[in-house]
């Protein structure tokens, strides 16, 4: 017998207001054509004046819990991927923890930008296999609107704000690659990337700042490294391309996203799309995928996923799991 950190529930929010890509031809020099054709994006959602992301990170969890049948305390462990937290400290996981009304279990944030959902599932993986924790709630949100940088066309107009919520559960399986859950997880990161994308502030710096990308560059690093985690992780399984159900990509840019697939061998019918509504969400945007996927009856209990992120640092890295 193995244990398998098995979904349990998922659920996201997205906030109100919807934001097309015409708002940004008002203010900047660019144009629909050119967003939706460098970055298949169509609009994004912003939250709103005083919603903060573990606002957010709440409304998501308890749809999740919903989802599952479970209550707040029924969860032993929560972990909120996210770069904009909304306080230095405590954690936008504490936050979460408070609202929720989850009185027991612990709470902390993973900070790998765009890349953090995969980093949160692969840790809460290692918490229910080591018997540390039973459910895990983890969640993916972000307000990037809130470091944007309003004057560079090459960035703001890519960022949205989300979150995504999967709530993982410790079961029996068999130890085979057919089992539900977690079959296998690749982390990566190369801290000599740091300034192809960045935010140029910080606790340290006593700024905010906002977020910088040398947009090639990253381009360029996303389709070869996504790729390769993906390759990796698989390998890990024993499984091949012709196994994967669903493809569920970090989604930043239409283009990385087929290419990326491209070179898995997986055709776009079996890769989940949301860039074209959400923008890049940054750490939202995998769970926010795969909670649409499920909601569009698309991702089936059985189905093999693989997940797949690239952010700031560079840290990459990919999860593969059976539904
Ligand atoms: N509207 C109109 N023109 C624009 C815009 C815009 N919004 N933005 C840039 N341009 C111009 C540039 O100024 C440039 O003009 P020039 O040739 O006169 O200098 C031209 O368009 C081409 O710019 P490029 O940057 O070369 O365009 P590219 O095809 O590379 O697309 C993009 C840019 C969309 C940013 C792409 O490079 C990309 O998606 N990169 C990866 C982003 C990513 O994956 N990030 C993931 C991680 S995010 C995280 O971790 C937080």
């Amino acid at each position: 017998m193995t244990i398998r950190a098995v979904v349990k529930g998922i659920g996201h929010y997205l906030p109100e207001r919807v934001v097309p890509n015409s708002w940004f031809e008002d203010r900047l020099d660019t144009s629909n054509d050119w967003i939706v054709s460098r970055s298949g994006i169509e609009r994004r959602h912003f939250a709103a004046e005083g919603q903060t992301t573990s606002d957010l990170a709440t409304r998501a969890a308890n749809n999740a819990l919903e989802m599952a049948g479970l209550s707040a305390n029924d969860i032993d462990a929560i972990i909120v991927a996210t770069s904009t937290a909304d306080l230095t400290f405590p954690s936008a996981a504490t936050m979460v923890q408070g609202a929720l009304g989850n009185t027991r279990g612990f709470a902390f944030d993973i900070q790998a930008v765009c890349a953090g959902f995969v980093f949160a599932l692969a840790n809460a993986n290692a918490l229910i296999l080591s018997g540390q924790a039973q459910r895990v709630l983890v969640i993916g949100a972000e307000t990037f609107s809130r470091i944007m940088d309003w004057t560079d066309r090459g960035t703001c107009v890519l960022f949205g704000d989300g979150a995504g919520a999967v709530i993982l559960e410790a079961q029996d399986g068999a130890g085979t690659t057919a089992d539900r859950g977690i079959l296998a997880t690749d982390l990566n990161s190369d801290g000599s990337y740091r300034d192809i994308l960045y935010v140029d502030g910080g606790v340290s710096t006593q700024s905010t700042g906002v977020l910088r990308m040398e947009g090639k560059e990253v381009f360029r690093h996303a389709v070869e490294k996504l790729a390769d985690t993906a390759h990796k992780a698989l390998a890990k399984t024993g499984l091949g391309s012709d196994d994967v159900n669903w493809v569920v990509p970090h989604q930043a840019n239409i283009r990385i996203i087929q290419s990326t697939a491209k070179k898995l061998g997986v055709g776009m019918d079996r890769v989940i799309v949301t860039v074209q509504d959400h923008g890049n969400t940054s750490a939202a945007s995998i769970p926010l995928a795969l909670s649409v996927g499920v909601s569009e009856g698309k991702i089936k209990p059985g189905d093999l996923i693989v997940a797949e992120a690239i952010g700031g640092g560079l840290a990459w890295g990919s999860v593969v799991l059976r539904w």
